[in-house]
């Protein structure tokens, strides 16, 4: 029972916080920014404050018998992908939407806040519930990262964030190839907080002896690939990538633009020269493969990534990130709530090695495995519609970003991502 109470309480908590947070991140924004979509992946905020609202509504939909939706317009609009609750609304013509209006959207957000406070702080929720709203919990926090993907398409440094911490000064240190023995590794999350269906359960790996870069790719690296002509040789390209950087006219990574012989990017940190010391960011699958190819090694499995991140072999422990179990903080990782809203440079984060001498493996970049996204040996749906139905032509990427919420990253977090997407900040390391 009193585990039960102090459950119910960390929900309370982590859904006040969450929520707060959600609308921080919009509350510099003018009200025309609300509906603006630049691209057809990305959505505009008035789009996502509503969505992870209705997204309670399903909730206790599920949770409370006969629960009525607010409203059937807001529920076509809102819904993303979930055909049991409807036709959802294209997702490429959410900025075309002019209702509801962004006042609306906002009345809705604090009215579904105001219900469920109700509910978490009233109600005796069984252990089920109590996951129902974790996993909303945790949704908004993938939305949130969502949303910072977003406002970078549409504002870059026109964004003004309530906070914004200077960058880290970096103890820089070389890249090294680190080998790590094989055998079996139980894979998965060994913790008993929330986590996701596809984390679990617990499972035998068998793994080759291999190597692994102490850092994640950086731009200065990534740049001998460009420059040496890497988009323009076939020979270094999985056929999909090559035929899509033809198609797309491809020639580095996204935001990347060459101006009087100089590579500049375009962030929220404005227009400016590539640091050749942050991790490369913005690059699809494809263009991590064939980085690799060129390099001459290749992206780690997943399993590879997990063992290196969260495995102890002195102490023959698995931990839950790479410093051990403690939270996230800013010290071992830059994560959303270090408010650095760009990567850090490698080295930047001794504390957050793994026990391996793996830097960074939390937050900065996504790493792309080659890993194709599936269940795990005996996976059980946690929730339908939510991640199951992506088990196809998607590949694994862990660790989080610098847009990542502290609460909702660990070293069993599964990501996944279709092979040509780069909006997300996303790089890699290498493997041997
Ligand atoms: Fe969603």
């Amino acid at each position: 029972m009193a585990t039960v109470s102090r459950q119910k309480s960390i929900l309370l908590k982590q859904f006040n916080e969450t929520r707060a947070r959600t609308l921080s991140l919009v509350q510099t924004l003018e009200k025309d920014d609300f509906v603006v979509q630049t691209a057809p992946f990305m959505s505009p905020p008035k789009w996502h404050l509503g969505h992870v609202s209705w997204l309670l509504e399903v909730v206790m939909s599920k949770t409370i018998n006969n629960y009525e939706f607010y409203s059937q317009e807001f529920s076509e609009y809102l819904n993303s992908y979930y055909h049991q609750f409807g036709e959802p609304h294209d997702k490429d013509k959410r900025g075309l939407a002019t209702r509801p209006t962004v006042d609306q959207v906002f009345e809705y957000f604090h009215m579904m806040t105001n219900k469920v406070t109700n509910i978490l702080q009233n109600e005796m929720l069984d252990e089920k519930t109590q996951q129902l709203f974790f996993m909303a919990i945790n949704h908004e926090c993938q939305h949130q990262e969502l949303l910072v993907y977003d406002l970078q398409h549409l504002l870059a440094d026109r964004y003004r964030p309530l906070t914004k911490n200077p960058l880290p000064t970096p103890s820089l240190q070389e890249s090294t190839s680190i080998k790590i023995n094989g055998g079996l590794y139980i894979m998965g999350y060994p913790g008993d907080q929330f986590c996701y269906d596809i984390e679990l359960p617990e499972h035998k790996v068998y793994l080759d002896d291999y190597k692994i870069d102490s850092y994640p790719i950086t731009n200065k690296q990534y740049m001998k690939f460009v420059e040496d002509g890497g988009y323009d040789d076939f020979k270094y390209w999985l056929s999909d990538g090559w035929d899509k950087i033809q198609n797309e006219k491809w020639n580095a990574p996204m935001y990347w633009e060459k101006i009087d012989g100089q590579w500049m990017t375009c962030d929220f940190l404005g227009k400016r020269k590539i640091n050749p010391n942050d991790p490369v960011c913005h690059v699809s699958y494809y263009e991590a493969a064939a980085y690799c190819k060129w390099a001459n090694k290749r992206l780690p499995t997943e399993a590879e990534w997990e063992k290196a991140a969260c495995w102890n072999e002195k102490k023959q422990i698995k931990t839950i990130f790479p410093w051990g179990n403690e939270s996230p903080d800013p010290l071992h990782a830059n994560l959303l709530e270090s408010y650095l809203w760009n990567c850090s440079e490698i080295g930047t984060y001794p504390n957050g090695k793994s026990h391996y001498g793996c830097h960074q493996m939390i937050g900065d970049v996504w790493e792309w495995t080659s890993t194709e996204f599936s269940g795990y040996p005996k996976f059980k749906t946690g929730f339908s519609e939510y991640n199951d139905k992506w088990f196809a032509n998607q590949k694994v990427l862990r660790g989080g970003s610098f847009g990542t919420p502290s609460i909702s990253i660990r070293g069993s977090y599964r990501n996944f991502f279709r092979l040509d997407e780069r909006w997300l900040f996303s790089g890699f390391r290498c493997a041997e």
